[in-house]
């Protein structure tokens, strides 16, 4: 791995659906709001709309269903990944669990942003689960990705309140552009240097953070 110098700004996404968040990434790009360059965007399902967001050949995809088994599909990714030398490799809507020997390959540098306040509601359905529990507050949490879903080290949450007549549309509505502000506040953090997984926990500036930091993605 590259050290986190000013040439630490290769990111690859792995995307599976529609692609916002890497859409959020390539605006602050081009608008020079983060300085960085997009290596690759990987996905699980050939058909993702998150693909289209990028020239050709930059992306790469692959049906998990024509491979025998799990981990035939996330060596034949994590080769991939491999090959275009990221030095960030960040989950954003990639909704398919990466096996362990994936994780352990891009530790330390293997990003998830995630729709809920974690710990709060790892795993699927996080709006509708906020709900249910009567939560005032939901939000979105940016983290290590370790081989437990979820449960990796958080970087960074953003938060909003839950109004009374919320859905689960309304809410995930409200937070996207939060979540996108958010990402590319923690991305930024990361390609500079500032930020690194040491064990469980995450370092600031060197200095362990027991808590996220709770930023102000404010639309
Ligand atoms: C985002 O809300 C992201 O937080 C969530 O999927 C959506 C993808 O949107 N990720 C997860 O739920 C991961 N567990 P996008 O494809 O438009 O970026």
């Amino acid at each position: 791995m590259r050290s986190a110098d000013s040439t630490s700004r290769r990111i690859a996404v792995l995307a599976s659906g529609r692609g916002s968040n890497l859409q959020a990434i390539l605006d602050a790009i081009a608008e020079g709001r983060l300085a960085a360059e997009i290596a690759g965007v990987f996905s699980d399902k050939p058909g993702a709309h998150a693909l289209e967001r990028v020239p050709e050949r930059l992306r790469w995809s692959a049906d998990a269903k024509s491979f025998p088994f799990r981990e035939a599909f996330d060596a034949a990714l994590a080769d991939a990944v491999d090959a275009v030398q990221p030095d960030w490799i960040v989950c954003a809507g990639y909704m398919r669990i990466l096996g362990a020997d994936f994780v352990r390959r891009f530790r330390g540098r293997l990003l998830n942003i995630h729709p809920s306040l974690l710990p709060k509601y790892r795993g699927l359905h996080t709006h509708r689960r906020a709900l249910e529990a009567g939560d005032t507050e939901h939000g979105a949490s940016v983290h290590f990705v370790v081989p437990e879903l979820d449960a990796g080290a958080v970087i960074a949450q953003v938060r909003i309140p839950v109004l009374p007549d919320d859905s689960p549309e309304t809410l995930a509505e409200r937070l996207l552009p939060r979540e996108h502000r958010l990402l590319i506040d923690v991305l930024a953090l990361c390609l500079s240097g500032r930020v690194a997984e040491q064990g469980e926990g995450v370092l600031l500036d060197g200095h362990p953070l027991f808590t996220p930091l709770q930023l102000d993605c404010g639309a």
